[in-house]
């Protein structure tokens, strides 16, 4: 049992195994072969925060081995953590599910839940990381590319959850890391350093002029401007990270062949136009449909696949 708290956590080869792991699993699905691989088995789910792609692709990952899922979200009478310890809960979960994906507001929580769990526990956001968006990310940048390596990805905006996990799993992978926005949105220096110390050979720049930065561009990334929990500022946001909108004039700077991706949900208009979004260069849905063949993966290896 390896929990997937976040991809710092992780190993290198973690990350590869998964890659290829879920590029298996895809190439499966895709043929028609149903693998029973949690026949009668349950996945417990916790949501502190919505979600369309995450809760859909893990209902319909776990469905596809012939499982099913028990989701438990934080409104209602359901008062998550207020009720009873999150050791007691991570105790009993155990006994009823084969593993549990928790979305949250705090990485502490999910960490303090792994540690009593008996069962294996996948990060699915938290204000830390999204390690799976960022495996997903990497599947569809491998499909796109094939070999990943020199390979350099810009990231637009805030320095948050998404950011964190793409500069770890690039680092990982030997893709050089492009930050550009605001100035005071940088990623944490504690948190660089810790990645680099992982990874030596690692590249990670900060580019605060967004046209410089996507010059030599793959991919170019972006994410909402203000995160789930960060409504109240984002009027102000609105106004701070203008100058990094992904549009047509910015893209113009990049080359030709450059790839676009979004975690998703867009804010169509904000931090990326129309035209991007349903432009040749988008690569977003693809990138969402691979959610769904991580958590494949992941619960593929969960079952005993796990090679490293
Ligand atoms: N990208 C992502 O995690 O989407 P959801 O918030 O819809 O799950
Ligand atoms: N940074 C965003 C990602 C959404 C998938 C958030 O945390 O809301």
């Amino acid at each position: 049992m390896k929990h997937i708290l976040s991809i710092i956590d992780l190993t290198p080869a973690d990350l590869e195994a998964i890659l290829t792991e879920s590029a298996l699993m895809k190439d499966r699905y895709r043929q028609g072969i149903f693998d029973p691989l949690y026949q009668g088995k349950t996945l417990g789910m916790y949501f502190e925060k919505p979600s369309l792609r995450t809760r859909v692709s893990l209902e319909s990952a776990m469905n596809s081995f012939g499982g099913g899922s028990v989701c438990l979200e934080s409104s209602g009478l359901n008062q998550m953590w207020k009720r009873e310890s999150v050791k007691d809960q991570a105790r009993v979960m155990s006994r009823f599910v084969s593993m549990v994906s928790m979305r949250t507001f705090s990485q502490e929580v999910i960490e303090e839940f792994a540690r009593e769990a008996t069962v294996p526990v996948v990060n699915v956001l938290s204000d830390f990381g999204h390690p799976t968006q960022a495996m997903a990310d990497f599947l569809t940048m491998k499909e796109r590319f094939g070999d990943l390596k020199g390979k350099t990805l810009v990231y637009l905006g805030d320095g948050n959850n998404v950011a964190r996990s793409l500069l770890a799993a690039s680092a990982y992978l030997g893709v050089h890391f492009i930050w550009s926005g605001p100035e005071d949105y940088r990623l944490d220096q504690d948190y660089v350093e810790r990645v680099m110390a992982k990874a030596v050979d690692a590249e990670f720049i900060e580019e605060l002029d967004p046209t410089k930065a996507v010059k030599h561009a793959n991919v170019v990334y972006t994410d909402v401007w203000a995160s789930m929990g960060q409504e109240e500022e984002a009027a102000r946001r609105e106004m701070e990270f203008a100058a990094y909108q992904v549009n047509e004039k910015l893209m113009g700077h990049a080359p030709s062949k450059a790839i676009v991706l979004h975690c998703l949900p867009a804010h169509r208009g904000s931090e990326i136009t129309d035209g991007i979004m349903d432009g040749h260069q988008a690569a977003v849905y693809d990138q969402a449909e691979n959610r769904m063949h991580i958590y494949r993966g992941i619960f593929s290896l969960w079952k005993g696949n796990w090679r490293v």
